[in-house]
C-alpha cells in the first residue's frame, strides 16, 4: 500500500499478524514507539517483532519500544564482510547492522536465533538498473529471519517497506504480507520487483501442507 503507515496500519485486525519484520529511518525514535505501539495490538500473541537499527540511536530506539509494553529479548547482528565501519554524510556507516528483537508477552521456543550473521560473500552487487534504491536490505540475511521467526502461510507485516526487499522475499518463501511505504517511486519499485519474482513450486506444496495442518487443528 502506498501511503503513511500511521493511517494505512488502522485497516489491520487486532492480533492478525505472526511476525513484524520492518526497517525504519532510523533516526526517527517515534516511528520506533510508533511501531511497538502498533505490534502491540495487531501481533499475535507471543510473536516477534523485529526493527532494524543503526548503533548510535539504538539504546534510544530499544527504550522508546519497551515503554509501550513490549518485551526486549536480544538484539540480533549482522556484519557485512567486504565493508568497514566508515564515516558517512549521515554519521557513522558501521560494519554492523543491529536488530532489535522484541516479543509480544513471552517469547516462543526457538531451538536456534540467528544472533551474529556474518555475510561472507564479496559486497552486494547492486544493479545499476531502475529497480536498485541505495537502502535495499539484503534479501539472505531476510530470508534467514522469516525462516526463523514464521512459516509459510503466516501474515508477516512491513510498514516501512522501501523498495520492498522482504516483501519479495515473503512471495519467494510463501509468506503473506502487509506492507507499506509512504514514497510512490519507493512504492513502484517494490511493485515491480514482486511482479518480477515467482513462488517456487516448493513453497506452493508447502502451503498446501500448511493448510491441511489448519484444517486439522481446526477439527
Ligand atoms: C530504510 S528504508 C527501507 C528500505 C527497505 N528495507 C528496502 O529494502 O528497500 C525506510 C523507508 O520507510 C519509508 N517511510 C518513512 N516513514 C514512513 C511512513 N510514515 N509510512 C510509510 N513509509 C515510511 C521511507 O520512505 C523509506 O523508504
Amino acid at each position: 500500500m502506498t501511503g503513511d503507515a500511521r493511517e494505512l496500519a488502522k485497516t489491520i485486525e487486532p492480533e492478525s499478524v505472526d511476525f513484524i519484520l520492518t526497517d525504519p529511518i532510523y533516526e526517527n525514535i517515534d516511528d520506533y514507539r510508533w511501531l511497538a505501539e502498533t505490534a502491540m495490538r495487531v501481533l499475535k500473541p507471543n510473536s516477534a517483532c523485529l526493527a532494524w537499527v543503526s548503533v548510535r540511536p539504538a539504546a534510544r530506539s530499544q527504550i522508546a519500544m519497551e515503554e509501550t509494553g513490549l518485551t526486549y529479548q536480544w538484539t540480533l547482528q549482522y556484519a557485512e564482510f567486504g565493508r568497514n565501519t566508515m564515516l558517512h554524510l549521515y554519521g557513522i556507516l558501521p560494519k554492523v547492522t543491529p536488530c532489535l528483537f522484541f516479543t509480544k508477552g513471552r517469547r516462543k521456543a526457538k531451538p536456534y536465533i540467528p544472533d551474529l550473521i556474518i555475510n561472507n560473500a564479496p559486497a552486494d552487487i547492486k544493479p545499476n538498473n531502475e529497480l536498485y534504491f541505495a537502502w535495499q536490505k539484503n534479501q539472505i540475511i531476510l530470508r534467514r529471519y522469516l525462516e526463523t521467526f514464521s512459516k509459510p502461510g503466516d501474515v508477516v507485516y512491513d510498514p516501512f517497506c522501501g523498495s520492498g526487499s522482504l516483501e519479495v522475499t515473503c512471495k519467494q518463501t510463501g509468506r503473506n504480507f502487509y506492507a507499506s511505504e509512504i514514497e510512490p517511486d519507493r512504492a513502484e519499485i517494490g511493485r515491480k520487483r514482486l511482479a518480477l519474482t515467482q513462488m517456487p513450486l516448493f513453497v506452493l506444496e508447502e502451503n498446501e501442507k500448511q493448510a491441511t495442518w489448519d484444517l486439522e487443528e481446526a477439527i
